[in-house]
C-alpha cells in the first residue's frame, strides 16, 4: 500500500513509518519538523516538509493518490496547550479536518488517526475502555477529542473512507524527547545519566500505562493491513506509578535512587486503558516487559547523550515555547 505518515519525524510517527517500510509499504512521511527531526526517518523514506493547515496539502494528496494515511502529527504538550490553546485548536483539529477533507478530495480509503487516552474523564473505574465517559481536562486532550469526532463524521458522510482511531496510553521508548508531557522515561534517565534528581510533582503515586513505541509500531501495521475500523485503546492495562518508574529507570542505570519532591499539580491521578477491543479485533497484545522496554530505550538514550552533550541547549529547551521543562517530572497522559 502506499502510506502517507504524518508526524513521521516525530517519535512515535518515525517508528511507524519504519515499521511499514519494513513490511513492503510505499511510506512517505509528512513534517513540518515544527519538533519532529530528520535524523529519525529511516534511510529510503520519502519526506516531504510541509504543515498540515497548509492549502498545499490538498493538492499534494491528489498528486500522490495514497491508499491510507496514517495521522500522527500534533503538539502534545499538556502544559504547554494551556499557554496556547489556539495553536493547539488550529494544529490538532482545524490541521486534521483540513486532511481529512484532502484524503475524500482524493479517495484515500483509509484514515488512522492517533488520539489519547487524555480524552477520558477522570474516575475510579479502572482500566478505561472505549465506552469511558470522555471528558478532557486541558486543551491538548479536548483538541483530541474534537478531531475524533471530525473524524468519525468524515467515516460517516463518507462510506468510502475507513477510520481507524487509536487512543494511546503512555508510549515510551527510544527518540521520546524530554520537550513534551508524557515524557516521565526520557526526562528520568536524562537527569539521572547526568547525575541529577528529576523532581516529582506531588507524592509521585500517580499512575499512568506504559506500552513501548515497539508493540505500537506492530498495533499499526495490523490497523492498516485489517479491516477493522473504530474507536480503539492502546495500552497494557496495567497501571505503574511515578516512584516506580523512577525507581526502575534509577536500577537499569545503576544510579542512586533519591526522589525529590515538589508541589503536586492538577492531573488525572489514576490511568490504565483495557485494549480488549484491539485484541479481539486485530489479535494485537503489547509483547515488551516494562524492565525490557526501559533497557531498550535507556541503552538508546545512553548513545545519543553522548551526541547531544556537545549541544545541550538543543534537546532540553521546550522548541515550542523555549521553557526548560526538563528538569521537571510529570506523568501526564498524552
Ligand atoms: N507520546 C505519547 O505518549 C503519546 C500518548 C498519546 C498520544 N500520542 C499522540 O501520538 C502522536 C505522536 O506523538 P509523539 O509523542 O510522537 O510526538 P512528537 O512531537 O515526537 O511527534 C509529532 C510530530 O508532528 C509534527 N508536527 C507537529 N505539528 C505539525 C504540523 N502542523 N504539520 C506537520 N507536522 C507537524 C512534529 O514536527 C513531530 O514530528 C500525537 O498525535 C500525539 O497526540 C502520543
Amino acid at each position: 500500500m502506499k502510506v502517507l505518515v504524518t508526524g513521521g519525524a516525530g517519535f512515535i510517527g518515525s517508528h511507524v513509518a519504519e515499521a511499514y517500510c519494513a513490511r513492503g509499504h510505499e511510506v512517505v512521511v509528512l513534517d513540518s519538523f515544527v519538533t519532529g527531526r530528520r535524523e529519525n526517518v529511516p534511510r529510503g523514506i520519502r519526506v516531504v516538509e510541509m504543515d498540515i493547515r497548509s492549502p498545499s496539502v490538498r493538492e499534494f494528496l491528489a498528486s500522490e493518490r495514497f491508499d491510507a494515511i496514517n495521522h500522527h502529527a500534533a503538539l502534545i504538550n499538556v502544559p504547554d496547550s494551556f499557554r496556547r490553546p489556539v495553536e493547539y485548536a488550529d494544529v490538532n483539529v482545524v490541521g486534521t479536518v483540513n486532511l481529512l477533507q484532502a484524503a475524500v478530495e482524493s479517495h484515500v480509503r483509509t484514515f488512522i488517526f492517533i488520539s489519547t487516552c487524555a480524552v477520558y474523564a477522570e474516575s475510579r473505574h479502572l482500566p478505561y475502555e472505549e465506552t469511558h465517559p470522555v471528558g478532557p481536562g486541558d486543551p491538548y486532550g479536548t483538541s483530541k477529542l474534537a478531531a475524533e469526532l471530525y473524524v468519525q463524521m468524515y467515516a460517516k458522510q463518507y462510506s468510502s473512507l475507513r477510520s481507524v482511531i487509536l487512543r494511546y496510553g503512555n508510549v515510551y521508548g527510544p527518540r521520546q524527547q524530554v520537550y513534551g508531557e508524557g515524557n516521565l522515561i526520557a526526562v528520568c534517565i536524562e537527569r539521572l545519566n547526568q547525575g541529577q534528581q528529576p523532581v516529582i510533582f506531588g507524592d509521585g503515586m500517580h499512575t499512568r500505562d506504559y506500552v513501548y513505541v515497539g508493540d505500537v509500531a506492530e498495533l499499526n501495521c495490523r490497523v492498516l493491513e485489517q479491516p477493522i475500523s473504530g474507536v480503539f485503546n492502546v495500552g497494557t492495562g496495567q497501571q505503574r506509578s511515578v516512584l516506580d518508574v523512577y525507581a526502575t529507570v534509577a536500577r537499569t542505570l545503576d544510579a542512586p535512587y533519591a526522589p525529590v519532591f515538589g508541589p503536586p499539580r492538577r492531573e488525572p491521578a489514576h490511568v490504565a486503558l483495557s485494549s480488549q477491543r484491539l485484541q479481539q479485533a486485530t489479535g494485537w497484545m503489547p509483547k515488551t516487559t516494562f524492565d525490557d522496554g526501559i533497557q531498550r530505550t535507556v541503552a538508546w538514550y545512553r548513545t545519543q547523550l553522548q551526541k547531544w552533550d556537545a549541544t545541550p541547549a538543543e534537546h532540553s529547551l521546550d522548541p515550542a515555547t523555549g521553557a526548560d521543562d526538563s528538569a521537571r517530572v510529570g506523568n501526564r497522559p498524552r
